[in-house]
């Protein structure tokens, strides 16, 4: 380790103590501490090294995106040129790594390690949209916990995650890495993560730096294609897009990306308010924000920038401290100071905010405490990390579906065809952006079938046909499988690279021969349970008007099979709530509960008001419905006051009682509508839930509490604050079976 940036750490400490002004101010005695060691580091940097900081390559990993290479690049990173690598992995690898930053650098600045450690590092939990369905933030957060304890034992500092983006374009493939469409229910999942991936302390060597992705309204791309265009209102990018990014930065988010979209005529790399105004400036975020992927590169092909020079100075003006991948900084900043085009001091205030998430890692003290093989070993695959695999899985599961009770099945039935593309599929379930998950981890559907019923039953298992390829092949064996079944599990959906980057689909129903197939089982006149796994919501009306029992699993992980056996034979009863509207077809898109009203709201018999002639308004499956064995029952909505100061807090209290014979846990929901404001206001706004268990027979008072600062929005004025007037408030089930009651806010 260079002995020449631990002389100045003594004097600090005396010194610090005495700096009160400038940008020491308002900081904790902590704080100022790093501060101070991180000027001293800067103070012995020359600008090469500077730059070298705010580079960032990929190697000798899997690459996730274009023009990696397959090196270390060991000129640049022993003249201090890089100070990040991203697909670097392993302890021992990373030791490696960081030992020559260490000790054949000039000044022995350690490197952070980052890797996309998106829904789990070797243990694979299901697909983010997914676990955003259990609406448990706890359980979720632990996911993320254990991910960053997994990662940091493997050598990884920083993930990028949580992606935040909020979506309304099941189209799009990455709506499966967010969790879905409400910005309430997103940001407290953003917050979660923030929280599970970080801990209580970075210093810890099981934490991991967290990165609010992708930075901003990148789910907002047209016709739901990635990398496209977006045009939105800066009034909807507040209220929708940014509302998790501002949670996740609240939440003490150590690190922020750039995404790679346009909004409105300017790629948000090089956009000159969202970070350098909204993020650091208003939000206060004392973190380093990271390119997406070449994304300051591609400030060319928007035809936003003349050239690589042109592009990093957009980029660094802009806010952007590291540049993953594209090679404009370490290429051109030098020229752009030494021109006087680009002032040092930007450049120093970029590689502040590295240097700082470094020293809060705890990197300059201990460079080598993410490399231990033997807590690699030990960690990696935990009996713990396996159980909540299953454990969230399950709670991730919607029950969109269930006839005259066909589920639960018990588990004495004597046969049960296993059918489908999905039965089986070890590969499928991990979805994408699986870090280090392993197919050979995973547990099928038709395995976990087999470990549920042991010597009980017999199960007969046929493919059907390929995810995706339109042959019927392999049809006759299902159905003559389905034929000598007591019950039919036809398991379909979407292949792991059917979601996420780069994976938009023009057409989002099953895919391939698989609704043919479903049909031909059918036909058997057997009972039939559909299990869907897929990354994103399908367009499923064939299914949902013909087959009695459906559940939608998602892409659920390492453990798909057995958290999906625990719902089929009733050792768990299914409590996931969708956080994405389901549409009817794909003319609907986008649909979304939180809409507005229109001058002409739809009624049916009205030829000219706002509807389709051929397909419904609402969505298949609304925002947050989901079944349970169980059933619930609302009553005695009550506000504490009808009307409502500025300084007030509103308690709105419903009773929900469990009337069914099993217990079961209901996501109580709780929504919002501003009935008149200077802006119109969406008919409904998530403002609260509370995921409670129930035995049978018993009720409890669920209270949520309102202050007008809930109620606030993007005014007329595009101040954000509440506006007096009448508002309603709807508690229930999901976005549509909703009881409701009336307050007034008053100035
Ligand atoms: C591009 C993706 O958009 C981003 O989410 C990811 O973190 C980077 N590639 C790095 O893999």
């Amino acid at each position: 380790m260079k002995k020449v940036i631990f002389i100045f750490i003594t004097t600090l400490i005396v010194s610090c103590t005495t700096m009160e002004t400038g940008r020491y101010s308002g900081l904790t005695l902590e704080e100022k501490l790093i501060e101070k060691r991180v000027d001293s580091v800067l103070n012995l940097m020359t600008l090469t090294e500077k730059i070298g900081q705010m580079n960032q390559y990929s190697t000798w990993g899997e690459p996730t995106g274009p023009g990696a290479e397959e090196s270390l690049r060991m000129e640049d990173l022993k003249a201090g040129k890089i100070g990040s690598f991203i697909n670097l992995t392993g302890a021992e690898n990373t030791r490696i790594v960081q030992e020559i930053a260490m000790n054949e650098t000039r000044l022995g600045i350690p490197l952070i390690f980052g890797l996309d450690v998106i829904h789990g590092y070797r243990t694979i939990f299901p697909v983010p949209l997914g676990e955003a369905a259990s609406w448990d933030l706890e359980r979720i957060e632990k996911s993320a916990r254990i991910a960053a304890i997994e990662a940091a034992a493997s050598g990884i500092h920083w993930t990028f995650a949580p992606m935040v983006d909020i979506c309304r374009d099941p189209r799009w493939g990455r709506i499966m890495e967010g969790a879905g469409e409400d910005p309430f229910l997103g940001s407290l999942v953003a917050e979660a993560r923030v929280k599970g991936f970080q801990g209580e302390n970075l210093e810890d060597p099981n934490t991991i730096a967290a990165c609010a992705k992708h930075y901003a309204a990148y789910g907002a791309a047209e016709g739901g294609r990635d990398y496209n265009t977006v045009d939105i209102s800066e009034r909807t990018l507040h209220e929708i897009y940014l509302k998790p990014f501002k949670k996740a930065a609240e939440a003490g988010v150590r690190t922020f990306m750039n995404s790679f979209n346009e909004i409105g005529g300017i790629p948000a790399t090089g956009h000159p308010e969202l970070v350098p105004e909204i993020l650091k400036k208003d939000w206060g975020f004392r973190g380093f924000v990271v390119s997406d992927w070449n994304s300051i590169g591609e400030m060319i092909p928007h035809g936003y920038a003349r050239d690589m020079a042109h592009a990093a100075e957009l980029a660094i003006t802009s806010g952007t401290d590291m540049d993953m991948q594209a090679g404009c900084y370490t290429r051109e900043l030098d020229t752009l100071v030494m021109n006087g085009i680009i002032d040092e001091k930007l450049i120093d205030e970029a590689v502040r905010r590295i240097l700082r998430i470094k020293f809060q890692l705890g990197l300059f003290d201990d460079p080598f405490k993410y490399c231990d093989p033997d807590r690699e070993k030990e960690m990696i695959l935990h009996p713990d990390h396996i159980e909540h695999a299953r454990d969230i899985a399950r709670r991730s599961i919607v029950l969109l579906k269930n006839d005259n009770g066909l589920l639960p099945i018990s588990k004495d039935k004597k046969t049960i065809a296993v059918i489908g593309p999905l039965a089986d599929d070890q590969d499928a379930i991990l979805g994408e952006w699986r870090a280090k998950g392993l197919s050979e981890d995973a547990i099928t559907l038709k395995r976990g079938i087999i470990q549920a019923i042991g010597e009980n039953g017999t199960i007969l298992y046929a493919k059907g046909c390929e995810i995706d390829d339109d042959s019927d092949e392999g049809f006759a064996g299902a159905v003559n499988a389905a034929r000598l079944a007591d019950v039919v599990i036809v398991a379909l959906g979407e292949s792991a690279l059917m979601s996420g980057e780069a994976l938009s689909r023009g057409n989002i129903g099953l895919p391939g021969n698989q609704e043919e197939l479903l049909k031909a089982i059918h036909r058997t006149g057997k009972p039939v349970i559909l299990v869907l796994m897929n990354g994103r919501p399908l367009t499923i009306q064939w299914a949902s008007e013909n087959i009695p029992s459906i559940i939608e699993a998602w892409l659920p992980g390492i453990r798909a099979g057995n958290a999906i056996a625990d719902v089929i034979f009733g050792d768990y009863n299914p409590s996931g709530k969708l956080p994405v509207s389901f549409p009817y077809v794909m003319g609907q898109i986008p649909v979304y509960y939180n809409h507005k009203n229109t001058g002409r709201p739809m009624q049916p018999e009205q030829r000219y008001t706002s509807k389709y002639l051929d397909i419904p308004n609402e969505p298949l499956y609304p925002f947050g419905y989901g079944l349970s064995y169980t059933t619930f029952e609302y009553s005695e909505l009550k506000l504490s006051s009808e009307i409502m100061g500025m300084e007030d807090e509103l308690s709105v209290s419903v009773i929900v009682k469990n009337t069914g014979d099993r217990a079961g846990e209901e996501v109580v929901q709780m929504y919002v509508r501003d009935m008149v404001g200077s802006v119109t206001r969406p008919v409904l706004e998530l403002k609260g839930f509370s995921k409670i268990l129930l035995e049978p027979g018993q009720e409890k008072e669920v209270e949520f509490k309102l202050t007008a600062a809930d109620l606030a929005f993007y005014g007329a004025d595009m101040q954000f604050k509440p506006e007096p007037g009448t508002f309603k408030v709807f508690v229930g089930t999901n976005s549509v079976d909703l009881s409701e009651a009336e307050f007034a806010l008053k100035e």
